[in-house]
């Protein structure tokens, strides 16, 4: 007998307006053609103005405890990804725990940019099978349109602002890699590559920064280090490339998500792909990803997915989960 967190709900949230690639070629020396071939990009969601990160958070929230037929009161933890919260403190997480008119339990926030959503559902199963959680919020949410140099038009035509959140709770399982929940995690990071993706400002510096990012280097890294972190997954699952139904990436790039998926031999048939209408939206990614994929009846019960990202740090992981 082993505790496993078990998907109970999915729910995500895009914010109103659509911003189509040609609206840059108003902007920028740039064309839908090349956003198009170099990032599989179509168009990105754009907060309206005062709209925040916990707004979008509140509303994925929502519709994930409306999936899983529950209420605030059900739960014990809210694990919020994100590396555009409203204010310095406190947490997006709070934020939503308040709106959702949650009055016991815990909730903060992870920042592992990119990689932000992988490392939080690793928090909320160690939660859970330590026996300090029952239901768990797990929450990626992003307004990345605030962090953008809007005259850069190497980084702004790649982003995009979102939610998705899955429920998660405690339920037994017998260890066996045919359990329903979360099978295995891998968590990486090496700081000594933080030139390569950063904002250049923040609380300390008395700025808010912008996003920088090498993205050639980056490109190079993500290949590598997603094949090599979702192996890992698998391999702690007991489980092997042919038993995975679904590979649900970080949707930073389709190039990236072909070149990942022929790595791990997978056939883009079984990867869920999104960023033609989302862009990167960074923490905010794979629960997107995985809501839709759910939505358009992709991802069933049972099925084996494999959840990969890479960002700023860096830092990468894999998650494996049966849903
Ligand atoms: O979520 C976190 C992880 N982030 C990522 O995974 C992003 C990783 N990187 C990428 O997705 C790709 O590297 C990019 C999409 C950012 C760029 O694609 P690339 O094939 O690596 O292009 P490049 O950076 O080598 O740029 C090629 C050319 C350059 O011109 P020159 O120097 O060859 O004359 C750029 O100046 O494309 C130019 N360029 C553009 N041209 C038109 C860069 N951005 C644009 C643009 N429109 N928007």
């Amino acid at each position: 007998m082993s505790t496993r967190a078990v998907v109970r709900g999915v729910g995500h949230y895009l914010p109103e307006r659509v911003m189509e690639n040609a609206e840059f070629e108003t902007m920028l020396d740039t064309t839908d053609e090349w956003i198009r071939t170099r990032s599989g990009i179509e168009r990105r969601h754009i907060a309206a103005e005062g709209q925040t990160t916990s707004d979008l958070a509140l509303r994925a929230a929502q519709a994930a405890l409306a999936d899983a037929g529950m209420e605030a009161a059900d739960l014990d933890a809210i694990v919020l990804a994100t590396s555009t919260a409203d204010l310095t403190f406190p947490s997006a997480a709070t934020m939503v725990q308040a709106a959702l008119g949650m009055q016991g339990g815990f909730a903060f926030d992870v920042q592992a940019v990119c990689a932000g959503f992988v490392y939080a559902l690793a928090n909320a199963d160690a939660l859970i099978v330590s026996g300090q959680a029952k239901r768990v919020l797990v929450i990626g949410a992003e307004t990345f349109s605030r962090i953008l140099d809007w005259t850069d038009r190497a980084t702004c035509v790649l982003f995009g602002d979102g939610a998705g959140a899955l429920l998660l709770e405690a339920a037994p399982g017998t260890g066996a890699p045919s359990d329903r929940g979360i099978l295995a995690t891998d968590l990486n990071s090496d700081g000594r590559h933080r030139d390569l993706l950063y904002v250049d400002g923040g609380v300390s510096t008395q700025t808010t920064g912008v996003l920088k990012m090498e993205g050639k280097e980056v490109f190079r890294h993500a290949v590598e280090k997603l094949a090599a972190t979702a192996d890992a997954a698998l391999e702690k699952a007991g489980l092997r490339h042919d038993d995975v139904d679904w590979v649900v990436p970080h949707q930073a790039n389709i190039r990236i998500i072909k070149s990942t998926a022929k790595k791990l031999g997978t056939p883009m048939e079984k990867v869920v792909v999104t960023v033609q209408d989302h862009g990167n939206t960074s923490a905010a990614s794979i629960p997107l990803a995985l809501s839709v994929g759910a939505a358009r009846g992709q991802i069933k019960r049972g099925d084996l997915i494999v959840t990969e990202a890479i960002g700023g740090g860096l830092a990468w992981g894999a998650v494996v989960l049966r849903w």
